[in-house]
């Protein structure tokens, strides 16, 4: 959450006098001077201390959900049930998916009430790797290695960037493979693939940054981040 968010929470203050409290670096997020009010902070991940007294709050959720197959990324629509209708009702308030998987793709979608987080994780110049694990109607080979590491051009001649597609199983009537990408473009694993001949009939998101699928988790399950993954997200906190 932002820093103004959290101290107007915990703390009777103008924006006026939190502004004050940061430019005379009476505020820390680990020790170091804050910079802004709208610094992305979370105090279950970061020591906040205003005046030397330090924060607690645990208001922040975040979650690692295997997203089943079925159910659409968003937090609500008309007609489709959405990922967070796999969540108890009474803590979904803010709850959100970062990024987005189609309806027909299964896996890792995180989870949570921090607004900040998914502009800073799905930020382009981030170049956040996302790999996916594939099944396709048709034979794989090493010229689609070659072509996924050139970059697959779209029918309509947009150019995607360097993936490295690694084959795990080829026939000429079912393929499985791995696909790591640093981009997101609309429905671009299914386009690369039609691509070079062939058509996902599965697919799943094992990675997310450093973020992986935790294995146990079955289509629909979730679990709160444990310390290591909270730990991670760090990186993408001011
Ligand atoms: N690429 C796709 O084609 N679909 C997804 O859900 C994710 C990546």
């Amino acid at each position: 959450m932002r820093l103004e968010h959290l101290m107007m929470k915990h703390f009777d203050l103008s924006r006026k006098q939190m502004k004050k409290l940061i430019s005379s670096g009476e505020v820390l997020i680990d020790s170091i001077p804050a910079t802004h009010v709208s610094n992305n902070v979370d105090p279950q991940i970061q020591v906040i201390t205003v005046q030397g007294k330090q924060i607690e709050d645990s208001s922040q959720k975040y979650f690692m959900l295997n997203k089943p197959s079925g159910l659409i990324s968003a937090t609500i629509d008309e007609h489709l049930p959405t990922v967070i209708d796999l969540f108890n009702k009474e803590n979904v308030e803010g709850l959100y998916p970062i990024g987005r998987l189609d309806r027909d793709t299964e896996g890792l979608l995180i989870i949570t009430n921090n607004g900040p987080l998914g502009y800073r994780l799905l930020n382009p110049v981030q170049h956040t790797e996302k790999e996916y694990y594939v099944e396709v109607n048709g034979p794989l080979d090493s010229s689609c290695i070659q072509r996924f590491h050139d970059g697959i051009m779209f029918y309509d001649r947009t150019i995607c960037k360097s993936a490295k597609l690694s084959i795990l199983e080829s026939s000429p009537s079912f393929s499985k493979a791995t696909v790591v990408i640093s981009e997101g473009k609309f429905h671009q694993i299914k386009k690369m693939f039609l691509c070079v001949g062939v058509k996902v009939t599965f697919l799943k998101r094992i990675r997310f940054g450093e973020f992986v699928l935790d294995s146990s988790l079955a289509p629909g399950e979730y679990r709160p981040f444990n310390s290591f993954e909270l730990q991670l997200l760090k990186q993408y906190f001011d």
